[in-house]
């Protein structure tokens, strides 16, 4: 409606003179014929002709006619790009001692003033879309680099850098490969809305036009897929990440319908952004390689601590995927999942002090024999509270058997004194020991540790931690075996380059 505005006021004082001196009348329709201006005075005054007029408007819009005895003509306004804006309709009444061709004149130079001031509008605007690029660009590297600096791991880098990209370029779905050159191995993360799009866009070193990049880094634009294949009906934009210029350490790939193929601006905004995250992603990917090492030796420790007691076998994984889940279950932060993961997996580290003939007595132990065992949470304190990255996670292994009552061990807390990932690992270490079948015993069904589970429900457990618990084992979401841990997730595949 803005542009209509300008345009009016842009004809409107000449039009008044032409009323004045002429006794001639402007009209301009818009292209679906509405009529956006009519002359007040002169010969379009009458409604009935403007109406006439109108109707003649969507018939042709360019035309001569006389209505009445009044003598209109009229020309067409086009945009930029040759489309139709608005008809200009200009009457002489018969009073008028204006001839045709000065008519015809008048209306010509009427129009030819519209449309320079129409192309300086486009101009204008296409000033202001330029700024508002640049605008977008700098503040998209600057909310980028903002947004992940505080973002250590692999995995939350390409999360949110995805996010932001596919967002501001409008795509369908996007993808980071990230190359760890020193174990032939590739880190891969796709984002899209549809489960089906990304089993599609996975990452084929043999067959993907984002392999190129890693020859050649150079960005690939291909907005017309020649080759048939399962990128066939997505236009691709593949940009190289390099550290220095001619070393890429990974590519950003988005992906579209082919009727929106990606243009040259999009193409540089994704170079730059690019270029802004090729630092982060090494740290990154150097941050997750230490994170999978540091992992990978937890797992060797409770590997050692499940062979010390022969009858939990693969306990100690099993609490941790019980315990995570409980923990996003009840909204906690990744961050507080990923240290109660730790810390379940650690939960039982102190039986690595307890002698054999204790911990694996298979017959009913003495009332010293349990106090000795009922050591093990103050000795795994001690054996990790020593080592920086696991001090968060002592909670889950000093507090694991605080019973909710205040009758548990070692410190006899109760309630809330408690701390919340103690009572989280409680639960989904007793679900594991009842549910598990020993030598000795058969272990529960589920049904049977769901009912036990709410029989000791404020007793022996936090009540509402329980309920959501139970909730889950009602739907049946611990069937299976659990196989492996979630929270750490980046995973590298085996690469050809
Ligand atoms: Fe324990």
């Amino acid at each position: 409606m803005s542009r209509y505005k300008a345009v009016i006021a842009s004809i409107e004082p000449l039009a008044r003179t032409l009323s004045k001196v002429h006794k001639v009348s402007i009209a301009i329709f818009s292209k679906d014929e509405r009529l956006l201006y009519a002359g007040q005075e002169g010969p379009l005054e009458s409604k009935t002709t403007v109406q006439q007029l109108r109707k003649q408007a969507s018939i042709s819009s360019e035309f001569d006619l006389c209505l009445d005895g009044i003598f209109i003509s009229s020309a067409t306004i086009k945009d930029t790009y040759g489309e139709l804006l608005f008809i200009l309709s200009m009457a002489r009444s018969k009073e008028s001692v204006l001839s045709e061709d000065i008519q015809a004149e008048l209306l010509r130079s009427l129009a030819t003033t519209l449309q320079s001031c129409i192309n300086y509008d486009a101009a204008h605007r296409s000033a202001i879309l330029e700024l508002m690029e640049k605008y977008e660009e700098l503040t998209l590297l600057y909310d980028i680099s903002e947004r992940l600096e505080h973002l250590p791991s692999l995995d939350d880098v390409a999360d949110e850098m995805l996010l932001q990209v596919i967002e501001r370029v409008r795509c369908k779905a996007g993808r980071l490969i990230v190359l760890d050159e020193e174990q032939q191995k590739y880190f891969e993360r796709i984002k899209t809305s549809s489960p089906l799009v990304a089993s599609t866009l996975a990452y084929d070193p043999a067959n993907d036009p984002a392999a190129e990049c890693f020859k050649t880094p150079i960005t690939q634009v291909v907005n017309n897929p020649v080759e048939k294949g399962r990128l066939e009906e997505l236009a691709q934009l593949h940009v190289p990440i390099c550290l220095k210029k001619s070393h890429p350490i990974g590519v950003l790939s988005l992906f579209r319908m082919l009727k929106a193929p990606f243009k040259y601006s999009e193409k540089k905004i994704v170079e730059m952004m690019a270029k802004q995250t090729a630092g982060k992603i090494e740290s990154a990917l150097l941050y997750s390689k230490l994170e999978m090492l540091f992992l990978d030796s937890i797992r060797m420790l409770v590997e050692c601590i499940d062979a010390r007691d022969s009858y939990t076998r693969g306990h100690s994984v099993r609490v941790s995927y019980y315990a995570v889940y409980l923990a996003r279950a009840i909204g906690l932060p990744e961050d507080q999942v990923k240290i109660i993961e730790i810390g379940a997996l650690l939960h039982d580290v102190g039986k690595i002090r307890i002698r054999d003939h204790i911990l694996n007595k298979p017959g009913r132990l003495t009332e010293e024999e349990y106090e000795i065992i009922k050591r093990h949470p103050e000795y795994g304190m001690r054996i990790v509270e020593h080592i920086k990255q696991l001090q968060q996670s002592v909670p889950c292994i000093y507090c694991h058997h605080e019973s909710y009552d205040g009758k548990g061990y070692p410190r006899q807390l109760a309630g809330e004194e408690i701390p919340l990932m103690g009572r989280i690992v409680a639960i989904a270490d007793t679900f594991d020991a009842m549910t598990t079948t020993r030598p000795y015993r058969k272990g529960l069904s589920q049904q049977q540790a769901y009912d036990e589970l709410l029989r000791f429900s404020g007793i022996q457990f936090d009540p509402e931690l329980a309920a959501v618990f139970a909730a889950a084992i009602q739907r049946g979401e611990f069937k299976e075996e659990p196989e492996a841990i979630s929270c750490f997730k980046a995973s590298f595949k085996q690469t050809s380059h």
